[in-house]
């Protein structure tokens, strides 16, 4: 197992700088694909009108809030659709939460007894089921048996890297001093972390075709960004400052963010 799936985490808890408390970003974003998530489940409701159950996985679920504002969603969705679609929605949701091995799952444990007493309370009983299952493990490989889930969601996650790209002809690495990669680097680290996700990703779809039942969905959201971006980007700025502080301690900067 490579050491990044080992030591990766987010800060778990609910402190300060725990991801729990830093997180509206991602909320927000989860809130942008809110009406494709509403597609996603139309149309799984009409490939799979005749199933009671769908197993759904939430891929890099982290530690906070948000993994469970993704089942909460999920669930207004489809008590929502059931109704205007006149067509059975399934009664039953088993949700898989992924993470790397070091995710502080607890803090989702310790937030389910109220979720699903408000749940309850708002929808009266009359709700769909829901059953929430923890599965630690890379994304980067296989997490389900052959032809088991039925919907696949992952967000703001894929851009993680399953490790930093290592060069054979570099000595030092690939990207020492920097944050971020901007366009005064060396093209040629650009291209190492170009093909590390390509080849990170190809594992990732490999994986998931195995996993996922004929007629299932995936719905992916992750970060892009241009080619192009030079030292004045906000993040080349970070990085600039970073590495300033770095060398003010006298230390040696051997951070790489992907
Ligand atoms: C920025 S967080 C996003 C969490 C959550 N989906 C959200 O929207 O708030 C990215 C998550 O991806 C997880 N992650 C990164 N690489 C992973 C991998 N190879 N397998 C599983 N999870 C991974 C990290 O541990 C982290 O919790």
């Amino acid at each position: 197992m490579m050491a990044t799936e080992k030591v990766l985490h987010m800060k778990g808890g609910d402190g300060e700088t725990s991801y729990t408390n830093n997180s509206l970003l991602q909320r927000k974003v989860a809130s942008m694909v809110k009406p494709i998530l509403e597609d996603t489940v139309k149309q799984l409701t009409s490939n799979f009108s005749s199933e009671r159950c769908w197993k759904v996985a939430d891929l890099g679920c982290s530690s906070g809030p948000n993994s469970l504002f993704f089942v909460s969603d999920m669930l207004s969705i489809m008590d929502k659709a059931s109704f205007s679609l006149n067509q059975g929605t399934p009664r039953a949701l088993q949700i898989y939460m992924n993470d790397l091995f070091g995710n502080d799952f607890n803090t989702i444990f310790k937030l389910i007894p109220d979720f699903f007493q408000r749940i309850h309370e708002e929808k009266n009983d009359k709700h769909v089921r829901c059953f929430i299952h923890a599965t630690p493990g890379s994304f980067y490989g296989r997490l389900f048996s052959d032809d088991y889930i039925h919907f696949f969601h992952s967000s703001y996650c894929l851009h993680w890297l399953s490790q930093a790209p290592t060069s054979t002809d570099i000595a030092e690495p690939l990207n020492k001093g920097n944050v971020y990669i901007t366009n005064e680097r060396r093209p040629s680290v650009y291209e190492a972390y170009m093909k590390q996700f390509e080849k990170d990703f190809k594992l990732f779809l490999k994986s998931r075709s195995e996993e996922l039942r004929s007629g299932g969905i995936m719905l992916l959201t992750f970060i892009g960004r241009e080619k192009s971006q030079n030292m004045t980007s906000p993040w080349g700025i970070i990085g600039m400052v970073l590495n300033d502080m770095v060398q003010e301690l006298d230390l040696d900067l051997v951070m790489s963010l992907y």
